[in-house]
């Protein structure tokens, strides 16, 4: 069950809700004990445990003949004869049908255009009490934030979630700490366990896109842009590419579209998200920034700063051993900025991130940051 909060005012959307066929009512109580004006409660929802969901998955694919090849990057793709080649460390791959089920498509192009990346904070904290929520409800605040229970060998932990922001333009420590306080304005806590941020990509009009690759050969698809429900939108994507292989009518197929030639909506945010990319995509080349010097950086601190006359990502560990890299993203050159909560290097131009060895850890870049110099003392 979720409970929306907070301005649902919206009789509108409630009605619309109704309309197109989802089972919602006013709700008559609230999950958590944080006020709000109005609510709306989906009643009859499933919980899927996402881990369980996609090793069954796995376990039917492998039984049907599919196998699997963990670590393995594909390098390249040519396409002859109607039969792709994959490049890969292992050998080549050989496919009649390729799909980019990659969270966004690798290499520089439209959909890094259409889709933000977003990072998302979560905290697993116990209570004092046993208030825990029997459901999910988030409010509509902006950031948002969501509340929900897991139980792990018996101790159940409140999951409060959100404080999201472009990936590379917050702070992810901020993140972090604006959440705990906003929990412990609710609950009581004893303890926080556990705390992780993670990333997904939001389409400028709110749809994913799923189908065929634009541009690409006929018989290459692609699945990006599920805005945070990939549980919902990946199985959705299974759908609609299934039955475009299969040459089958999906309802769906036009609407979730790649080559939709407009967005569905919400132009607005396509020029804001872009002026944003275009902003970083220029200003990371022509000014350069005054940035503090290195004899500032402490241990387990990362900084971009000017040495010598070259920009640097250069990082600290807690052995003073130090990492300067290109900061250059090696997807489309915007300058990468350092996270401090998750100790990597994040582009915000396109949500690439960077191991602070320089390697990619999340795309679109497939190439990792050049090392520049390893150095177990500052530079005097
Ligand atoms: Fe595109 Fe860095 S992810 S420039």
């Amino acid at each position: 069950m979720q409970n929306l909060r907070k301005k649902v005012s919206s009789c509108k959307r409630f009605w619309k809700l109704q309309k197109s066929g989802l089972s919602v009512e006013a709700a008559k109580e609230n999950l958590v004990p944080v006020p709000f004006d109005s609510a709306i409660c989906f009643s009859g929802q499933g919980q899927f445990h996402p881990l369980r969901y996609i090793n069954a998955l796995l376990s039917e694919f492998i039984k049907l003949g599919g196998v699997l090849l963990p670590d393995t990057m594909i390098n390249e793709n040519s396409f002859e004869n109607q039969v792709y080649t994959l490049a890969t460390i292992k050998g080549p791959i050989r496919a009649k049908k390729l799909i980019y089920a990659t969270h966004i498509p690798p290499g520089l192009g439209l959909m890094n255009f259409r889709n933000a990346p977003y990072r998302s904070y979560v905290l697993g904290v116990r209570l004092k009490n046993q208030n825990y929520p029997e459901g999910l409800a988030y409010d509509m605040q902006e950031p948002y934030h969501y509340f929900r229970t897991q139980e792990i060998d018996g101790q159940p932990y409140l999951i409060v979630g959100g404080q999201d922001h472009k990936t590379g333009h917050g702070d992810p420590e901020q993140a972090f700490k604006s959440l705990e306080d906003y929990v412990r304005q609710y609950y009581e806590l004893e303890s926080v366990d556990y705390r992780w941020s993670s990333q997904y990509y939001v389409p400028v009009d709110g749809l994913p896109y799923i189908g065929q690759f634009p541009g690409a050969d006929k018989g290459t698809y692609m699945a990006t842009g599920f805005n945070g429900n990939g549980m919902m939108f990946g199985t959705l994507s299974a759908k609609i590419i299934c039955d475009l292989i299969l040459e089958k009518e999906n309802p769906y197929a036009h609407l979730f579209d790649p080559s939709r030639s407009k967005p569905v909506a919400g132009f607005k945010e396509f020029v804001k998200e872009n002026a944003d990319v275009a902003w970083h995509f220029f200003a990371d080349r022509l000014s350069p920034v005054q940035l503090k010097s290195l004899a500032d950086l402490k241990s387990g601190e990362g900084k971009l700063v000017d040495f010598d006359g070259k920009k640097l990502a250069v990082y600290k560990d807690e052995l003073g051993k130090v990492t300067a890299l290109n900061p250059r993203c090696t997807h489309a050159g915007c300058i990468v900025q350092f996270n401090a909560a998750e100790i990597s290097w994040d582009c915000p131009c396109h949500g690439g991130r960077f191991d602070i060895s320089g390697k990619v850890i999340t795309g679109p870049p497939t190439i990792d940051l050049e090392t520049l110099i390893v150095s177990y003392d500052l530079p005097s």
